[in-house]
């Protein structure tokens, strides 16, 4: 298969489009042919390198993956359309995982196919589409635990800052669908305007 492989630390440079092996079928592992993947600053750390985190080499970066199954299991069709959950190896709430294509031992998404955990499987909701999805996985996951580990309850007021970032603008839909107010920091009015748009209570210009 096509991916875009890494064989050490480094800048962008270190990206290589090459043919690699296709994966081996392991036991308990599905495979996805890879539709989307979408790009994370967590692809850029890994690639970079963090200290005292260790990547075996070479190494498939990719963690907002989102594609079509090779083969049917359990419930799921051949051909059907999904969504690659990123944490593995972690109980629920999930608030201490490794990701896949990060850090961890699995291979990501910028490759024709990944190979992932059957758990790690989640049937894409038909309202959107593949290109959507995969953006959606590591940034709500991450607001997701953040909103779980603060214990906010419906009617709770919370401060959410970077309204239009990743995290920020995932984080005010979940607030906001547990029935929390919410208040928002951002730079601009446009910005300001997309965060009432979506669902913010009261908003923050912090250029002001
Ligand atoms: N995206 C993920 O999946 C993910 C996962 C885990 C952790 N994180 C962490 O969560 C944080 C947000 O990530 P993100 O991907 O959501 O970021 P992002 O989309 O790049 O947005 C960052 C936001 O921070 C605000 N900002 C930037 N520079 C600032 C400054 N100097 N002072 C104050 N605000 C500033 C900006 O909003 P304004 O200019 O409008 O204020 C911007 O919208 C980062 O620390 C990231 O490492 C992200």
């Amino acid at each position: 298969m096509k991916a875009v492989v890494i064989r050490k630390h480094g800048g962008p440079d270190v990206l290589s489009y090459e043919n690699v092996k296709n994966h081996v079928p392991k036991k308990d592992h599905v495979i996805v042919k890879v539709d989307y993947c979408a790009v994370n600053h967590l692809d850029i750390w890994v690639r970079n390198g963090l200290p005292g985190r260790k990547v075996s080499f070479p190494h498939i970066l990719g963690c907002d993956v989102c594609g079509t199954l090779v083969e049917s299991f359990e419930g799921f069709k051949k051909n059907e359309k999904v969504i690659v959950y990123p944490a593995v190896e972690s109980g629920v709430p999930r608030v201490s995982y490794s990701i896949i294509g990060g850090f961890g031992k699995y291979q990501g998404g910028y490759a024709e196919f990944i190979q992932v955990p059957p758990e790690n499987i989640i049937r894409k909701p038909s309202w959107f589409s593949s290109k959507e999805a995969c953006a959606l996985n590591v940034s709500y996951l991450t607001a997701w635990n953040m909103l779980e580990r603060s214990n906010c309850k419906k009617n709770d007021t919370m401060l959410i800052w970077g309204a239009n970032s990743g995290v920020g603008s995932a984080a005010i839909l979940l607030a906001k669908a547990k029935g929390i107010q919410v208040i928002t920091v951002a730079s601009d009015l446009k910005k300001l305007n997309h965060a009432k748009k979506l669902g913010a209570d009261h908003v923050i210009d912090r250029s002001k």
